[in-house]
């Protein structure tokens, strides 16, 4: 992480086609590199969206739409209903799959898009989510300035993104688990090498959190902040879209 990122390969036919190839083993790995504790940072997520059951949600860069799934049914605060987007045909399969059998899926809409050009209209959510999805975005700027766009006035952005420990003993363990442990482990059970190297690589060229706080605040938001969770292995951003504030171009709605 960086103030000056690294330019890595971030286009769309390989990001999408990367996560395609992990998509059947992609819930299992993250349950298990993260030891379960990413069930947990969601749940911060929404829990920080404050939510009241009567609000669109967009959950960007979705995937297999857990983050989507925790914002239409944490106890006590959730979402009326979330559309999913996210580019990666096989990822939305098997998000489409989980959400089929789940009790509230019926109220989550899945839908093939690009978060640097989200195919949904004007401020027609009253929040955004994105989980772990923004480091992979070609355009860091542009994404934020279409969140913006698809946002209320005085909607509500939460943006899951690794990080990196501060305490210096925490942060060598940690470092050696990312780059060290982690691909292997990835690479054997997905058998995919390069999406599990790309995980580590991405995170190091990504934004240092306070770089990705004045990307937004540059784009229009306001209340921003950046919260650590476990130690600052994973920040959670947040962000209001200022009241009044206006919105980029117009796009009509798509969803399929
Ligand atoms: C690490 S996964 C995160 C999935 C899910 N949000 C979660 O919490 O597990 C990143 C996802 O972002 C998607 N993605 C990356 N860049 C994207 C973009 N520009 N537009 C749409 N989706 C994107 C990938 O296809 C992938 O499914």
């Amino acid at each position: 992480m960086t103030d000056d990122p690294t330019p890595l390969r971030k286009d769309a036919r390989r990001i999408a086609g990367m996560f395609d190839a992990i998509a059947p083993r992609y819930d299992t790995l993250n349950r298990l590199l993260s030891a379960g504790f990413d069930r947990r940072w969601r749940a911060r997520a929404i829990d920080a969206l404050a939510l009241s059951g009567r609000e669109t949600v967009v959950d960007l860069c979705t995937g297999t739409g857990d983050l989507a799934l925790a914002a239409i049914s944490q106890p006590g605060a959730c979402a009326r209903r979330v559309v999913g987007v996210d580019f990666a045909g096989a990822m939305l399969s098997f998000g489409a799959a989980k959400l089929h059998k789940h009790p509230a899926g019926a109220s989550v809409r899945l839908v093939r898009g690009d978060a640097s050009k989200i195919p949904l209209a004007d401020a027609s959510a009253e929040a955004v989510t994105i989980g772990f999805g923004i480091r992979n975005v070609d355009d860091t700027l542009e994404a934020c300035r279409e969140i913006h766009r698809i946002l209320r006035p005085g909607g509500r952005l939460a943006i899951l993104e690794f990080g990196m420990p501060s305490t210096a003993a925490v942060r060598g363990l940690y470092r050696w688990y990312f780059t060290r442990a982690l691909p292997r482990v990835g690479r054997l059970v997905s058998r995919h090498a390069e999406a599990y190297a790309y995980l580590p690589a991405s995170v190091k060229a990504f934004l240092s959190p306070s770089a990705l706080s004045a990307l937004l605040a540059e784009s229009g938001f306001e209340d921003v902040r950046a919260i650590p969770l476990s130690f600052g292995v994973v920040y959670l951003h947040l962000a209001t879209r200022r009241d009044g504030a206006e919105s980029g171009d117009h796009r009509a709605a798509i969803i399929v």
